[in-house]
């Protein structure tokens, strides 16, 4: 869910819907917002449907003024997206507004004491609850809002922000935060709070990260953070790096046009400032020597995505600075006891650095004594605040639900990464490491290259193939990861059956799926990269090729081995074999894209999904 919260001068209404457009890739089941005007009178308004509903809705019955305001993006968990289920959510009096974000586990519990009391409920909502709970607890306070919230956050259990705000307290926000995200800007004379930067980077640049299980009030002119009890916390302030623009469309059909046409810049800005000499030092990393020189073994965890750049930084890794290194699902980790200890490096990959599954695998790996590190694209956000160490991936804000640019920014990170280790480590020489510096540079132009070269032609492939029922996508060595991701883009875009699987694999089932006319997506090593590998997989075509299989080769430029037994040789220039991936992705992610967009789909926002899933 997208929370947006503001107080000041200004007439709220405008600022909090143009928040919650920022944050809407945080879900879009449903939306609300509510205001307060001077004189103390709260008014609200919320529609099931994406934001343009609600904007709709406020357009025909408009609610009247007000210059404090909280909003609302939902991703449903509790109640369907109904308008009744949508927040803001009252306190039985009507006095009191509530946002939310997360879930509260004890909310039947508590549900069940207010019922008790006589107290009524009008959703099936966890926030209900925490929304009468509030009024109880401000009524018992005497009419202290902040005292009121720090009695509700300590009788909650789960993950949340909160937000709320009351008719008596005009120009007064107050937010609680465990686990789930909450950020505050600083403005001149007016403040806000939001899920992350982008709900008021247009306004002010000058932010505050907020720390688990605190308490924030604002005013149009302070700030306080205290903890539940009422302690006074320190905050660490940071001058946000994105500008609004950067999370603007633009000219362009929709952001993830946009960003899958920024991937090079992605990659080049995630290496900016960490080669020197021919050397890669990652500044970020310094004094960490010691460590990366006694570990003896790394486990990489993420989600969806980012656990397949994670899959591809197991080859670099594993390769260059020789440590054995498992990748898994961030939510398989936390819950069978993992073995990890002092002598295991987490490395967590997260674009939003607020996945629950990861941060709550990150927190179990910190438990149990591993030294964690965060390879993350959103600065305050909270798993690097969680881990030893941070790497963040300058890929700039990724609006589009499903991830593009912030992936291959992902891999370039873990590049850098493994470089950086083998350095320290002396496992590889240093005219290697220059090598590969110099392959590594020369990527953004040849992501660039395939843009420039083979995005039409796909977008055309997509075209023709947009009744597509099934696609499958196979590789190998590091072609595997790709084809797993190539698999999950199609299905999260264009709702088709895709299925990614180790091109080694096929002949012990998948190839039973093969009939006549079945699509499928071949990422071919280069034969001058990896001679062996190259030759399996040309192999592996011929056998799916004799069984009716339409192939779709993603092949180095100048690979005249694939041409007789391909029916599409889409092409990527030459690199050395671990960086392929990175070039292989960018077809995969325009055909992806063009046959949801040939379907008719919102490409930005594709159904059921959120993009910083804050649940577990
Ligand atoms: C969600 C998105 C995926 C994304 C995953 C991990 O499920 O729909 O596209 O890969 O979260 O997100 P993260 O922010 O942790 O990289």
């Amino acid at each position: 869910c997208g929370i947006v919260g503001y107080v000041g001068p200004r007439q709220s209404q405008d600022i909090l819907l143009a928040g919650l457009a920022r944050l809407e890739y945080r879900g879009y089941d449903s939306a609300g917002i509510a205001v307060i005007d001077g004189d103390g009178a709260l008014h609200s308004a919320k529609k099931a449907g994406k934001l343009a509903r609600l904007r709709e809705e406020l357009d025909a019955r408009p609610i009247g003024t007000g210059t404090t305001g909280i909003g609302h993006t939902r991703w449903a968990t509790h109640g369907g997206p109904t308008d009744l289920n949508a927040h803001p959510h009252l306190a039985d009096d009507d006095r009191l507004a509530v946002i939310h974000n997360g879930i509260i586990e004890n909310f039947s519990e508590l549900k069940a004491e207010l019922v008790a009391e006589g107290h009524g409920f009008r959703s099936q909502t966890d926030t209900e609850v925490a929304a009468v709970l509030l009024g109880r607890e401000y009524r018992a306070a005497g009419g202290d809002l902040v005292a009121a919230f720090r009695a509700v956050a300590r009788r909650l259990e789960g993950a949340f922000t909160l937000l709320a705000m009351h008719e008596d307290h005009p120009g007064l926000v107050v937010g609680a935060r465990r686990n789930s995200p909450l950020v505050i800007g600083l403005g001149e004379g007016e403040n806000f709070l939001g899920s992350d930067v982008a709900a008021f980077v247009e306004h002010t640049r000058k932010a505050l990260a907020i720390g688990q299980d605190q308490i924030v009030a604002i005013t149009p002119d302070g700030v306080t953070v205290t903890d539940f009890d009422g302690n006074d916390v320190e905050t660490s302030p940071f001058e946000v790096m994105w500008d609004a623009s950067a999370a603007e469309k633009g000219g362009w059909s929709s952001f993830m046009a946009k960003e899958v046409s920024e991937e090079p810049e992605a990659v080049a800005n995630t290496i900016r400032g960490r080669v020197h000499e021919g050397r890669v030092v990652i500044p970020e990393l310094d004094g960490l020597d010691d460590l990366f020189a006694d570990i003896s073994r790394i486990v990489i965890l993420g989600a969806g995505t980012a656990a397949y750049a994670g899959l591809v930084g197991k080859y670099a890794i594993e390769q260059w600075a020789r440590i054995p290194v498992e990748v898994e699902l961030a939510h398989e980790f936390r819950y069978r006891d993992p073995l990890v200890g002092p002598d295991t490096l987490v490395i967590s990959i997260s674009q939003s650095g607020e996945t629950m599954d990861t941060l709550m695998a990150v927190k179990e790996a910190a438990r149990l004594g591993a030294r964690t590190l965060s390879i993350c694209n959103t600065q305050g956000a909270t798993i690097p605040r969680e881990s030893d160490a941070i790497v963040y991936t300058h890929a700039g804000p990724e609006v589009a639900v499903a991830s593009t640019k912030a992936f291959v920014a992902q891999i370039t990170a873990l590049y850098l990464f493994a470089l950086h280790v083998a350095r320290v480590r002396g496992t590889m020489g240093a005219d290697d490491q220059a090598a590969q510096i110099e392959e590594l540079s020369a990527l953004p132009d040849k992501i660039r290259w395939v843009l420039d070269n083979e995005q039409e032609r796909i977008e055309q492939l997509a075209h023709w193939m947009a009744d597509t029922r099934s696609v499958l996508f196979l590789g190998r060595h590091v072609g595997y990861p790709i084809a797993l991701e190539g698999a999950l883009k199609l299905k999260e875009l264009s709702y088709i059956h895709a299925e990614g699987f180790a091109a080694g694999e096929l002949k012990h089932g998948p190839i039973a799926l093969i009939e006549p006319g079945q699509p499928v997506f071949v990422v071919v090593p280069s034969p001058r990269g990896a001679q062996v590998l190259h030759s399996k997989v040309v192999s592996n075509i011929e056998e799916i090729r004799a069984r009716g299989a339409r192939v779709i080769a993603i092949a180095e430029a100048g690979d005249a081995a694939v041409l007789p037994s391909a029916d599409e040789v889409l092409r990527i220039p030459l690199a050395a074999p671990l960086f392929e991936p990175i070039l292989a992705v960018v077809p995969l992610h325009v055909f992806a894209m063009g046959l949801a967009e040939a379907k008719g789909l919102d490409v930005d926002q594709p159904r059921n999904l959120a993009k910083s899933v804050t649940v577990e």
